[in-house]
């Protein structure tokens, strides 16, 4: 590799997607306060708004009518990200401002949204956090995919705790997709994997590994095995009222290793904090929170995340080195 490639990669900025099935359990907050937390370690950052169906990002910010959004990059009055990467009132920390009607309906494609990551890794920052909206429609999980660091947030109710799961298994399947695009025998196994009424009894990723395995022999199952070690999500549990809490990290990790063969690691919980909801019908911008239970707890992910990452995204990976006889 040459000197100049080595410079362009270790200059170019750690994308944190922040997802989770459910709408309300705080990805945007906590998208924020991570912000916060990465300006103030001297990180250079960028959030960027990418619900596609509900952008209210700036209105966590306080921004009641961004000047700029992404909208003005797709209508191309600007030409580059950069442009409509608005400052915020901390230092360090500036934003992009989403418009869900414009991007729902352009429905961006693989291509388009594999370009958008290029330009979201050519910002000139040191963190790109992207805001997901809730579900799990593939514009979303492909982001999830495409990011270094992928955090998921939940909150200790059964049904965020089941949404996130379904983030994480739809990710898995999602990848699984993709890899198994250009073989016809692959692709099957793994949609009969994703029909839970499927004839061969494939009940979890696990079984799915053991039937390639068992076809086309350990030469074939490694290289999936290897792209799903990739997908390397933190927990992060939100609105936490009591540490007990914390162990819904831990029953999404069991889960998602036994089913999904997802390492999977827990990141920590944000405390519920009053302050945050009164901030937020107030109108006040979150940037102006420096103190209290849930800022104080982003502390640590925060420097979890500057510890130095290197891996490759998934999106980098030459996809036909996978492949079964078909
Ligand atoms: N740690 C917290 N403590 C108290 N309330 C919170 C916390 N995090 C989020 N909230 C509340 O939850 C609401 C939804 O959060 P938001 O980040 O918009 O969710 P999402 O982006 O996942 O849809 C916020 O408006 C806020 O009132
Ligand atoms: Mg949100």
């Amino acid at each position: 590799m040459n000197e100049d490639l080595d410079k362009r990669l270790e200059s170019r900025p750690t994308l944190v997607a922040v997802g989770g099935g459910k709408g309300g359990v705080g990805k945007s907050v906590f998208s924020i306060l991570l912000g916060q937390w990465l300006a103030r370690l001297e990180k250079r950052c960028v959030i960027v708004d990418l619900d596609l169906s509900c952008a209210n990002l700036h209105t966590l910010l306080g921004i009641k009518d961004p000047r700029m959004t992404v909208k003005d990059l797709i209508s191309k009055r600007v030409s580059s990200l950069e442009e409509i990467a608005l400052s915020t009132s901390t230092e360090n920390l500036r934003v992009i401002c989403g418009a869900s009607e414009v991007l729902s309906v352009a429905n961006p494609v693989f291509v388009q949204k594999v370009k958008l990551v290029r330009s979201l890794s050519s910002l000139e920052t040191d963190f790109v956090i992207l805001d997901l909206g809730a579900g799990t429609s593939f514009n979303t999980l492909d982001f999830f995919l495409a990011s270094e660091k992928q955090i998921v947030v939940t909150t200790v109710e059964p049904t965020a705790i089941q949404n996130a799961y379904v983030f994480l298994r739809n990710s898995v399947f999602r990848r699984l997709s993709q890899l198994s695009r250009r073989n016809e025998t692959l692709r099957k196994l793994v949609q009969q994997t994703m029909n839970p009424e499927n004839s061969l009894n494939l009940r979890s990723v696990k079984d799915l590994l053991e039937v390639i395995s068992d076809l086309g022999g350990e030469r074939r199952a490694a290289p999936i095995r290897s792209e799903l070690a990739r997908i390397r999500p933190g927990i992060v549990v939100n609105k936490v009222r009591d540490v007990r809490e914390l162990g819904t990290a831990s029953i999404l990790r069991h889960v998602a290793n036994k089913y999904l063969l997802l390492e999977v690691d827990e990141l920590g919980g944000v405390a519920f904090d009053r302050q945050i909801e009164k901030m937020v019908s107030e109108m006040e911008p979150l940037t102006n929170c420096r103190e209290g239970g849930a800022y104080e707890s982003v502390f640590e992910i925060a420097s979890k995340l500057t510890a130095k990452v290197s891996s490759p995204r998934t999106a980098d990976v030459e996809h036909s080195q996978i492949g079964l006889a078909s």
